[in-house]
């Protein structure tokens, strides 16, 4: 026990080390003097931006790299049914059941917006929300009657992709968030993003857009799940009590959601978000001009492109091919056990839809196993459609494909009831 606690000492000693050098480098930058710049407000053209911080926008540039693939993700637009064979039967009446990419780079997000099958003519200004610059002055000109226009409607309105004025002050080049999902459900949930620290903000400027939402039924505002929590769980729970749904399986007749890219909540109860670290740690490392000048990486994309900066900088004591090597393994296993659920998320359907032809079928039943279909799909969709293949929260990942196939079996099992009477 004496040896224990002994250990646990030098551990919180250790902890609080790593905390003070990151701490260190961050009172480093507050004694920067203040940036004050001639950029008009919410400049939705990232070149201009570019003119005044060069090195910043250069790196910028670099997000137009769309062919490196990592195992799970990388930059290459490729279709996640090659690896996810199940998930157009899975989306069934749906558009993610039409074309379904892996994500690439922010300069890309105006071109993979408007070529996606997935937009039609109904399609709201919602499906803009997270996709560009120009946003920033349409929200402040608009509020939240900005959500109800048509999307084809703004097709000469949106030209930029995501840049600069979506994550900074123009005058000051202080971090700031501009979505307002993000915005009100800061104040929801009573976090005060004017007090929030440099280092919150380093992963809230990236939260504001990669998180879980919906869009809310009649003005189509994009909304964050959160008031019961940041857990599936937890969200789904607060789906069934406002009763929504994205959609209804024609198989199961289930009302299903689709769960979107909920970095932030996955990040957030993970080893790294829980330690204070943040989002733009690994993915927006420091990197050195040649004349030694310090400045933040402006390329977002897969930190096993470039390890070495990403990772090492707190990792010392491992090399680049260990660090690659615990990433691929965790990966791996979520990634086969994800692939198991979504199998079992199929039967349960399928079973479901036999019941369904059943005369005189016990409704209660059916109605039991159609909630636990629901609840199953938005578990392994959790982890699908998250871009990090559990990385950022091993544990959490793995227990949530455990519930997803607990709750699959339990829908299949009460549907095979009624199909074997
Ligand atoms: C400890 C380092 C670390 C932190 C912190 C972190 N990530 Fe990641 N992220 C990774 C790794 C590693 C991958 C997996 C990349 C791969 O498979 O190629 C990844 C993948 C991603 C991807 C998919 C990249 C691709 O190649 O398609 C996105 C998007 C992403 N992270 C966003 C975020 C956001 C947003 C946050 C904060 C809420 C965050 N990450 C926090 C390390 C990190
Ligand atoms: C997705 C959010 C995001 C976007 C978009 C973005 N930045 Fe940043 N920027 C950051 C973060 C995070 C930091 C680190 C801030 C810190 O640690 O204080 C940063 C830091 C900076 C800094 C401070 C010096 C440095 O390098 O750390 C400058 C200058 C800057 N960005 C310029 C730009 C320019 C120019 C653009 C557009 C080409 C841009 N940023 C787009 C998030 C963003
Ligand atoms: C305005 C919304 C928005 C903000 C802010 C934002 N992202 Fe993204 N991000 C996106 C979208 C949309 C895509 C997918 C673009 C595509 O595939 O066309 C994306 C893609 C990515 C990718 C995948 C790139 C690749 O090479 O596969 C990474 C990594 C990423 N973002 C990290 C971050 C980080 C880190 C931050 C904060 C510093 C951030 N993002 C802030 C919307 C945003
Ligand atoms: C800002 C510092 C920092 C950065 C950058 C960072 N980590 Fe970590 N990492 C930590 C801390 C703190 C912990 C938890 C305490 C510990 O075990 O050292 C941790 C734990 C881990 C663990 C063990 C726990 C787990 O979740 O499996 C792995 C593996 C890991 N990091 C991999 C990476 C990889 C890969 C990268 C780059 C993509 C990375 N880290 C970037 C600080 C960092």
């Amino acid at each position: 026990m004496k040896h224990r606690k002994l250990f646990m000492t030098i551990l919180t000693l250790v902890g609080g080390m790593a905390l003070i050098v990151a701490g260190c480098s961050n009172s480093q930058q507050n004694a920067v003097p203040k940036i004050q710049t001639n950029i008009p407000d919410a400049e939705p053209d990232s070149k201009v931006w570019g003119k005044v911080f060069p090195l910043q926008y250069e790196s910028y540039l670099k997000n137009n790299e769309a062919t490196t693939e990592t195992r799970y993700g990388g930059s290459k637009p490729v279709s996640k049914y090659l690896t996810q064979p199940l998930l157009p039967e899975l989306f069934k009446g749906y558009g993610f059941a039409l074309e379904y990419n892996e994500d690439r780079g922010h300069t890309y997000s105006v071109e993979d917006v408007t070529h996606i099958k997935r937009i039609n003519d109904k399609s709201p200004s919602s499906c803009w929300n997270c996709k560009s610059s120009d946003n920033v002055k349409l929200w402040a000109a608009e509020g939240k009657d900005y959500f109800k226009v048509p999307f084809k409607q703004r097709l000469d309105q949106i030209k930029h992709p995501i840049g600069c004025a979506n994550c900074h002050d123009a005058k000051t080049m202080d971090l700031k968030v501009t979505n307002p999902n993000f915005i009100d459900s800061a104040k929801r949930l009573n976090i005060d993003l004017s007090k929030a620290t440099k280092q919150e903000m380093r992963t809230y400027v990236c939260a504001q857009c990669h998180n879980e939402y919906y869009f809310k039924p009649g003005t189509m505002e994009v909304t964050n799940p959160w008031d019961k929590g940041f857990n599936p769980d937890e969200m789904v729970t607060y789906y069934n009590e406002i009763q929504f749904s994205d959609w209804q399986h024609p198989d199961s007749k289930t009302k299903m959601i689709k769960a979107q890219h909920p970095e932030f909540e996955m990040f957030k109860s993970g080893t790294h978000g829980a330690n204070g670290v943040s989002c733009a740690d690994c993915h927006m490392p420091y990197e050195r001009d040649k004349d030694k000048k310090k400045y933040s990486s402006h390329h977002w994309t897969s930190p096993l492109k470039n390890i070495e900066q990403s990772c090492r900088t707190c990792h010392r004591d491992k090399t680049a091919d260990e660090l690659k090597t615990r990433v691929e393994y965790t990966q791996v296993k979520v990634y086969e056990t994800m692939i198991k659920a979504q199998e079992a998320s199929n039967a349960a359907h399928k079973a479901v839809k036999a019941a369904l032809e059943v005369p005189e079928a016990d409704q209660n039943a059916i109605k039991q196993a159609q909630d636990l279909i629901r609840k199953a799909q938005f578990e392994w969709d959790f982890v699908a459609a998250e871009n990090s293949m559990g990385f950022h929260n091993p544990s959490l990942a793995l227990e949530t494909l455990a519930k997803s196939i607990d709750n699959s079996r339990q829908a299949q099992l009460i549907a095979e009831k009624i199909t074997k009477k």
